[in-house]
């Protein structure tokens, strides 16, 4: 959040599962993909992304093995009973300690232990400040109001959640998905760094109280649970500040950011002419954004076969520019493309997929530009991912020319090596 030295323009506070990833109608990820490219190239510059999931950090790591996921900027985990920030995701301490008021996990497993309605779910989604059962639907309001009072006897202060129609998630009352955003808002706040406009994204129970945060927009996915849909009905459905979108997923989060005019929302995955979409601006993040599209494209074999475009990639490289491969090896940018071209259509039907994330771009001096970013590369199961640094400059009436590429693979990539690692 520190790169930020005045108030994003936009921060999305978006739920995981079923919202930002289909889990049912999208097996290549493309809704997601769509707004990755939009996300990173016109919003990571001056937004905030944060993921609000009911799921615990082990948990969220492993989807983001799965899924070709974006990071955020802030990740609240365990339905909002942690908080952490950045890349390396540093704990909250202060947030920590707010969770632990009237607060005694002991007690919590006692209390629930006498109710033969609950079934604990597994291990891996249990957490210091979160006890997690299954119920059926039926039972779920009995148990809730004899909970409450059970636990509020014995000195805790907590908070039921029903969710998903089967999840039953006992946490401290302080924590929530809402709490844990509203914490976000006032410590931002605090740093003069508030977001001109929040957008809110769910599609469960857990996910209502962030729909209840003043000021802030709100989409309930096409594919919303019908306990949010209900409490929608109930309590906010004269509230022009949320929809309930028409598409699914993070399709609804899009359809949003367009509904609410927070920004563009066509993503650069839905041009069709990678090429004829240059900008008036210097925006050498867009330019990554669309070179690696346009990769993608071309090994897929989606593009024409066409010396043009190989030609005008080379046009914008300098003729001196170099690349240094993750292997280490020093090439020329320009022969690197022209061995680009001859993998046209090479992974034609393999499931091959491009994305990037955490494209920052900064003017090192007047004209000259660094991008830095995380290049990921997947076909079938097997990705890698490579932390690329790109410098450019900028000449009146040329655009910007490519100078330097230079990759390492990056820690999270699965490969460490690879001769068929191109750019
Ligand atoms: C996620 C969590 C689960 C929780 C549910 C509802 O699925 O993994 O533990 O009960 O969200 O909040
Ligand atoms: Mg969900």
């Amino acid at each position: 959040m520190e790169r930020l030295t005045s108030p994003p323009r936009l921060m999305i506070v978006s739920d995981l599962d079923d919202t930002m990833v289909d889990h049912h109608n999208d097996p290549e990820n493309l809704s997601l993909l769509r707004f990755s490219s939009l996300w990173e190239e016109a919003f990571r510059h001056d937004s905030l992304l944060v993921f609000s999931t009911g799921r615990t950090l082990p948990m969220y790591k492993k989807l983001r093995k799965e899924r070709p996921m974006l990071t955020p900027d802030v990740i609240i985990t365990s339905v909002g009973t942690e908080i952490a920030y950045g890349k390396s995701m540093v704990t909250d301490d202060s947030w920590v300690e707010i969770m632990n008021h009237k607060w005694d996990r002991g007690i919590v497993e006692e209390e629930t232990s006498k109710f033969p309605e609950l079934t604990l779910q597994r291990d891996c989604d249990q957490r210091p400040n979160k006890v997690s059962f299954f119920i059926d639907k039926s039972k779920a309001q009995q148990v809730t109001k004899e909970l409450y009072q059970r636990l509020e006897k014995r000195g805790l202060e907590i908070k039921i959640i029903f969710s998903g129609g089967k999840a039953l998630d006992v946490l401290p009352k302080g924590g929530g998905k809402g709490q844990a955003l509203a914490y976000l808002l006032n410590k931002l706040k605090a740093e003069g760094r508030l977001p001109v406009n929040t957008l809110v994204c769910g599609d469960s129970g857990n996910d209502t109280e962030l729909f209840t945060i003043p000021n802030v927009y709100g989409v309930m996915v096409r594919n919303s649970q019908e306990e949010l849909l209900e409490w929608y009905a109930e309590n906010a459905k004269d509230n022009a500040k949320i929809i309930h979108a028409s598409e699914r997923c993070v399709g609804g989060i899009l359809e949003a950011i367009g509904h609410f005019e927070l920004g563009p929302n066509l993503s650069p995955r839905d041009v069709s002419d990678l090429f004829e979409c240059k900008e008036d601006n210097v925006n050498p993040g867009h330019e990554v954004v669309m070179f690696f599209l346009f990769y993608e494209r071309w090994r897929r074999g989606e593009v024409e076969n066409c010396d043009a475009y190989i030609a005008s990639l080379k046009a914008s490289c300098h003729p001196a520019a170099v690349f240094v491969h993750p292997s280490g090896a020093e090439k020329s940018l320009i022969d690197t493309i022209d061995e680009l071209g001859k993998y046209h259509g090479d992974k034609k039907d393999k499931k091959f997929r491009v994305w990037t994330d955490q494209v920052l771009a900064t003017e090192t001096t007047h004209g000259t530009w660094m991008v830095k970013l995380d290049k990921w590369e997947q076909t079938g199961n097997e990705r890698k991912c490579c932390t690329t640094t790109v410098r450019f400059i900028s000449k009146e009436n040329e655009g910007l020319v490519w100078e330097n590429v230079q990759q390492t693979w990056s820690e999270e990539s699965e490969m460490k090596n690879d001769s068929n690692w191109i750019i």
